[in-house]
């Protein structure tokens, strides 16, 4: 068992920052003390096997991204990253927790599905792991499955109002999942776009020759996802299901959790960093010299990438701060544009959705703290405290205090980093769709449950340290 202090840094946790080192033990951190205490007489720089100069820089808990799908299969293809790529880039980016999805299908085992996931990942992950299951099929044997999950340590589950025929709910299944949510504790987490209307129009504008990835954003318009979100809203409140509505891009859903959350409801909601920053006419409506009109497959992801014109962006970072929006994760799906994005070429419902950020979550959401839009401890709330409390895992992780485990990040604020420049990043894919991106900050240091995982030599970490979270139920009043 190997000791470190963290000397010198601004230790920065939810409830505020203060100057103070940090000592860990083991795998967990022993204690958060005043700027060069002595413990028992003993002076312990002298006596640590290891200590880490974070003057100047914070000292932060470790990223938690809540929502990813590595090897995720999709779209007629599968995810670019796997468990071994995508967790070595969380760790390059400061996120040492992730949360996948297992996947059931209609006609299949949830069982059979949350034991290919454990097998896909288990001894190939950098970070710590721990996964939410996909109801891909209510039916009578999923709903006796799912009594089974907290005790895999599997506390939510997601369901689609959106692909027909491929992870599609119906009301009806979608009340009947709820009622098991209710009744177990499972935290209901939804995809919340209208399906069924989305794909009549994609037709519509498919037939009419509309065929570009700009279309993608005009399919699925923010109408959908606003009666999607309300018909949620509205179906968790008659049966006292917990809901998180995931990848929430449209202002007008954001008004729906908000009003939902004024009355009372246990309604939560996750927005996603390419819906802060990127939007339909910049990047869906791209063209490029080597892509064409293909090039905004690039960003073709579900939700949306939404108007600047109608403010949506603007509306997230103020929701945000408002906390009408609870946390931002990933939604990282990453795939190539060489045989992957390109499949849609001429056919922009072809185009497999998702797009990668694992790697710059933490980055991108301090850029909200440099131009004032959220504070340094709300920045740590989103990227590592609330999804922790909201996903059973808090004084474990998404806190720097002792007896949590030792995920800790040290951030550099004066620190510059260049995203996307051809392989500048980590993940698995031939581009970034944050190509030019300019942050301020730096992500210097990464320490894993007592393990380095990432210091000024670059990765030293392995990817069998990464163990399964089994998850805690949790009270929901985030
Ligand atoms: O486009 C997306 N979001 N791909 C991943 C699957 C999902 O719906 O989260
Ligand atoms: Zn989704
Ligand atoms: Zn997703
Ligand atoms: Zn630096």
């Amino acid at each position: 068992m190997s000791t470190t202090l963290v000397t010198g840094g601004t230790v920065v946790n939810a409830t505020g920052t203060a100057q103070a080192d940090v000592l860990v033990d083991g795998e967990t951190i022993a204690a958060v003390l005043a700027p060069g205490s002595r413990l028992l007489g003993t002076d312990l720089k002298a006596t640590v096997d290891q200590v880490v100069d974070a003057t100047g820089r914070y000292v932060i808990p470790g990223g938690i991204d809540a929502h990813t799908h590595m090897q995720m299969p999709f779209g007629g293809t599968e995810a670019s990253d796997t468990f071994e790529t995508g967790t070595r880039a969380a760790a390059w980016g400061g996120t040492t927790s992730i949360i996948d999805f297992a996947i059931q299908r209609y006609g299949e085992r949830v069982e059979d599905g949350l034991a290919a996931w454990h097998e896909k990942a288990a001894g190939q992950c950098a970070v710590d792991y721990g996964f939410h299951q996909i109801v891909g099929g209510v039916d009578e044997f999923s709903l006796k499955a799912m009594d089974s999950l907290v005790d895999e340590g599997i506390t939510s589950f997601k369901l689609f109002m959106a692909y027909p025929g491929v992870f599609y709910s119906d009301d009806a299944q979608i009340l009947r999942a709820m009622q098991k949510s209710r009744e177990t504790g499972l935290l209901t987490m939804m995809h919340a776009e209208n399906g069924p209307a989305i794909d009549v129009l994609a037709e519509q504008l498919y037939n009419a020759g509309k065929t570009t990835p700009f279309f993608h954003g005009i399919a699925r318009a923010w109408q959908l996802e606003e009666e999607a979100t309300h018909r949620a809203i509205m179906l968790a409140d008659l049966t006292g299901a917990p809901l998180y509505v995931v990848h929430v891009s449209a202002k007008q859903a954001v008004e729906q959790l908000a009003a939902a959350r004024d009355r009372g409801q246990n309604v939560f909601g996750e927005t996603c960093p390419q819906y802060l920053y990127l939007s339909l006419e910049d990047q869906l409506g791209a063209t490029s010299e080597e892509w064409g009109d293909l090039e905004g497959a690039k960003w073709v992801c579900s939700t949306p990438l939404r108007s600047r014109a109608d403010g949506h962006q603007d509306a997230m970072w103020r929701a945000l701060r408002t906390n009408d929006l609870q946390t931002v994760s990933t939604d990282h799906c990453p795939f190539c544009m060489k045989g992957q994005k390109d499949m849609g070429a001429g056919d922009f419902r072809a185009i497999p959705n998702g797009i990668g950020s694992i790697e710059h979550r933490v980055d991108l959401l301090y850029q909200g703290v440099v131009t004032g839009e959220i504070t340094l401890s709300r920045w740590v709330e989103l990227i590592s405290t609330t999804p922790a409390r909201m996903f059973g895992l808090y004084g474990r992780k998404g806190v720097v205090q002792p007896g949590a485990d030792a995920d800790l990040v040290v951030y550099d604020p004066a620190g510059h980093t260049s995203i996307g420049l051809g392989k500048s990043h980590h993940m698995n894919m031939d581009y970034s769709a944050w190509e030019g991106y300019e942050i301020d900050g730096h992500v210097d240091w990464v320490m894993s449950r007592g393990s380095v995982l990432v210091d000024e030599s670059g990765y030293v970490g392995s990817k069998t340290h990464g163990k399964f979270l089994k998850r805690d139920l949790t009270q929901y009043l985030v």
